[in-house]
């Protein structure tokens, strides 16, 4: 079923209110959730509010919270996110990096014990958009343990995403915004609910041989994602643990910590107009870009794309013709919505 954007965000702000979040925090939510399906990445779009919501009400999640500063040394800062909703953590988080980014030049934030931070993408966004250059380090460091070492076959590793942001004075910033294995665990369970396959070389099974079987990875028992790239993708893992949990104080991945699903962030923020003057820097990425595209390419039918573009390309498609959901998670959040009883309108 295809559902327009304006729907499910005000779906998702109901649920998020009739659960006890206040009206600011309902409406980040809800847009946030709904932006990452706009941006072509369902896996971490409205398919997570049920998991959400079960989190919140095992109080695993928390409602409501603001970040505290737990040190504070100016352009550096270690934020306490409290476990609350990540898309409301996250951007408290970047607001106050982007404040000391204005004021020092750069900021690091260490955010430890946020909930889930959804898409990361949404975080260097939100960094362009202040006119800076931001890259960001993620862990998951408990119930995130997903990932196999390079030439293993059990999970030590999360899914760590990297993420990395450059304004430009196109339609469009250069969003990268990538786990560092071979497929985000969301996309997993998108594929589980729409009774798919992966595609090949990403998973292995519990003995290390490899499937494409959603229902395989989960177990079980249970499989794992490889990294990406071999043996770069897993070292590019330990770095974003290192940076993610050691740095941040929330702990690289932990199985003690497997209760409780929490993402840690350092962010470094940058105001480039500190480095380099407006002309040359936007005049030196537009060249750089338009370089790059002028490629000669494999195949006439292809196209070269920047980082960003396909998510800035799917957003204004879906904008104008709705989100497809799975029946299995219009099913799920409809049962959500009665445990809440909250009206959901998918059958009206
Ligand atoms: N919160 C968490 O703990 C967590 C964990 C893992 C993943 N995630 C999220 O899951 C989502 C999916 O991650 P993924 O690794 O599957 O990403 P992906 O493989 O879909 O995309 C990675 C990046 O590649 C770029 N890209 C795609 N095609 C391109 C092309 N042809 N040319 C140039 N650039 C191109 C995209 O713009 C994007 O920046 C991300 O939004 C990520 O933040 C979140």
């Amino acid at each position: 079923m295809i559902y327009q954007a304006d729907f499910l965000v005000d779906l998702t702000r109901r649920i998020f209110q009739a659960v006890g979040s206040n009206a600011t925090e309902a409406e980040v939510v809800a847009q946030r959730l709904v932006n990452a399906n706009l941006s072509g990445h369902d896996s971490h779009g409205v398919i997570r509010i049920p998991t959400y919501i079960k989190w919140i009400q095992e109080d695993k999640t928390r409602l409501n919270q603001t970040i505290d500063i737990e040190t504070d040394n100016g352009s550096m800062v270690v934020i306490d996110g409290k476990f609350g909703l990540g898309q409301s953590i996250g951007q408290q988080a970047m607001e106050l990096g982007i404040d000391r980014a204005q004021e020092y030049g750069v900021a690091v934030i260490a955010l430890k014990d946020s909930a889930h931070l959804g898409r990361i993408g949404d975080w260097p966004e939100m960094c362009a958009k202040a006119g800076m250059v931001s890259v960001h380090f993620v862990n998951t460091s408990g119930m995130g343990n997903l990932v196999a070492p390079y030439g293993a076959i059990e999970r030590r590793l999360s899914a760590n995403p990297f993420a990395a942001g450059v304004p430009t004075q196109g339609e469009f910033p250069l969003i990268l915004d990538m786990s560092a294995c071979t497929i985000a665990e969301g996309k997993i369970r998108v594929a589980l609910h729409a009774g798919k396959q992966v595609p090949e070389g990403c998973i292995i099974d519990s003995e290390g041989n490899p499937t494409t079987d959603p229902e395989t990875f989960y177990g079980p028992p249970a499989g794992s994602i490889l990294p990406i790239a071999g043996h770069k993708g897993y070292a590019l893992s330990m770095i974003i643990e290192m940076m993610a949990g050691a740095l941040t104080g929330g702990s690289c991945t932990n199985p003690d910590r497997a209760h409780q699903l929490s993402n840690g962030m350092l962010s470094i923020i940058m105001d480039r107009s500190k480095l380099q003057s407006e002309d040359y820097f936007f005049n030196e990425v537009s060249r750089y870009c338009e370089y790059v595209k002028s490629a000669k390419l494999m195949d006439e039918n292809n196209k070269i794309l920047m980082p960003g573009e396909i998510e800035h390309n799917t957003r204004a498609q879906r904008r104008a013709d709705g989100i497809e959901l799975s029946q299995t998670t219009i099913d799920m959040i409809q049962e959500t919505c009665e445990s809440l009883d909250v009206s959901s309108g998918f059958n009206s």
